[in-house]
């Protein structure tokens, strides 16, 4: 039946005691899920010298072992699943930048929660019933599309799958089916408006309401010019393919204040990127999470090396966490200096000359690092000296010494999905 309403459930509404003692209960379920059936968990615990039963607090959750990219590669494809195949009713895989891609595994229960959770993040968002929602996520392995799809419909939403690319129909089919809603990149959704533009379109008249972006780092900055620009409030989703794929945070729309996490489900830490030494609340570090009703392929401790912090309840009882900053991957060590794309990103949207299509580039000059920025112009704007000024500030604000180009418009290549912000031309 189709939902008339979007009701919160209690969980989300509830108190902190009620949703810790369910965290509780769940968290034992997920270790003792995790060591009896899946050998790499029982060797590491082991080897860590701790049982499922060792746990008798949330706090004794930092007694147990990480879990890290790494063992999901050792164990590659399926080593990680704690359910036989006849249990198995969906697979996902992640690119990765290099090697094995990592594999992921449902049970029809696992398809459920998760399409539970995407229906909790739109309704979070902002969508009401009878709205139209065009998901420009790619459908496949990555787990954009199809988590937003399920969670859509199971909301009671008309879906419209368009995946990614086509650019020039999705501005067309947005133009005919008049979606109220899209689910996209943030980095997607510009290529999109610019191509609106360049069919002679107002994205400020489109029949675009909300837009549910994430699989990307993106800025509040690029936030304020994607809602100056289009007629959207931009929202922002969050998820990773190992914790279950979209849905695993979700940014309320009456407050835009950071994304709620969904911890009835996904127990979240912050440790120090370094040591590992859980920080406490509030402080930055990285972000790490323990699956508490995944079936088909528990995570104990998984280190998402997502740089984030955890923040108090706001619009629902559950915990939320900063927007996400960058990955500790993504983090360039520049003359000594860490540098996020991010940081740059801000800097370049505080010029109203220059667009938000940018990438660094980094290659060697003689023994010392070298970053080049391009960044296009945007729409009818004319150079004013930014390329000097952003030097400036780059150095100023970041600390590193950077050349910027200003390029033409279209010179800088457009993403269909994840952008790729940094071109590293340093020999390994
Ligand atoms: O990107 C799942 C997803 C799909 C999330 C659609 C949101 C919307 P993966 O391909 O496994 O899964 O990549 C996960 O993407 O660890 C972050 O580094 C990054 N990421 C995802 N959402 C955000 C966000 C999907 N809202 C990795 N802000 C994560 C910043 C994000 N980074």
């Amino acid at each position: 039946m189709k939902a008339r309403k979007f009701p919160l459930e209690p969980v989300e509404k509830g108190s902190r005691k009620a949703l810790r003692e369910l965290q509780l209960k769940r968290l034992k379920w997920s270790l003792k899920h995790a060591y009896e059936n899946v050998p790499a968990y029982r060797r590491k615990f082991d080897a860590a010298g701790v049982k499922p039963k060792d746990l008798k607090t949330l706090a004794d959750l930092s007694r147990f072992p990480f879990t890290t990219k790494s063992d999901l590669r050792d164990n590659y494809p399926f080593g990680m699943f704690a359910v036989p195949m006849d249990r198995i009713v969906r697979i996902h895989a992640s690119s990765g930048t290099t090697g094995k891609p990592t594999v992921v595994g449902y049970t029809q229960k696992d398809i459920d929660t998760w399409t539970h959770v995407m229906a909790r993040s739109i309704r979070a968002a902002g969508a009401r019933p009878g709205d139209k929602v065009h998901v420009a996520y790619g459908y496949g392995l990555f787990t954009g599309g199809l988590g937003a799809h399920y969670g859509a419909e199971k909301l009671g939403l008309a879906v419209i799958p368009l995946s990614g690319g086509m650019t020039e129909r999705q501005v067309q089919l947005i133009g005919d089916f008049k979606p109220e809603i899209i689910m996209v990149t943030p980095s997607y959704m510009l290529a999109i408006a610019d191509e609106m533009e360049k069919q002679g379109l107002d994205p400020k008249k489109s029949s675009l309401r909300l837009g549910i972006f994430g699989a990307e780092p993106w800025t509040n900055e690029m936030r304020a010019q994607i809602e100056a620009r289009t007629s959207l409030d931009a929202i922002d989703i969050y998820g990773l393919s190992e914790v279950i794929g979209p849905g695993v945070a979700q940014e309320c729309i009456e407050t835009k204040d950071g994304l709620t996490i969904w911890e009835d489900h996904f127990y979240p830490e912050i440790v120090d990127p370094q040591t590992g030494a859980p920080l406490p609340e509030g402080e930055k570090g990285e972000l790490v999470f323990t699956s508490l009703t995944k079936e088909a392929m528990p995570v104990i401790r998984y280190r998402t090396r997502d740089l984030t912090r955890l923040l108090p309840p706001t619009a629902r009882s559950m915990r939320r966490m900063e927007k996400i900053t960058g990955r500790s991957d993504d983090m360039l060590i520049i003359r000594g200096v860490n540098v996020f794309p991010t940081q740059i990103e801000e800097l370049i949207l505080k010029h109203k000359e220059l667009s938000p299509h940018y990438v660094m580039e980094l290659s060697k000059d003689g023994p010392l690092d070298h970053l080049t920025v391009m960044v296009e112009l945007a729409p009818g704007a004319a150079d004013a000296q930014s390329a000097a000024s952003l030097e400036h500030e780059i150095k100023a604000y970041v600390g590193v010494t950077a050349e910027v180009k200003v390029v033409p418009i279209s010179s800088i290549e457009r993403s269909i999905g994840k952008a790729k912000r940094v071109i590293d031309k340093r020999p390994k």
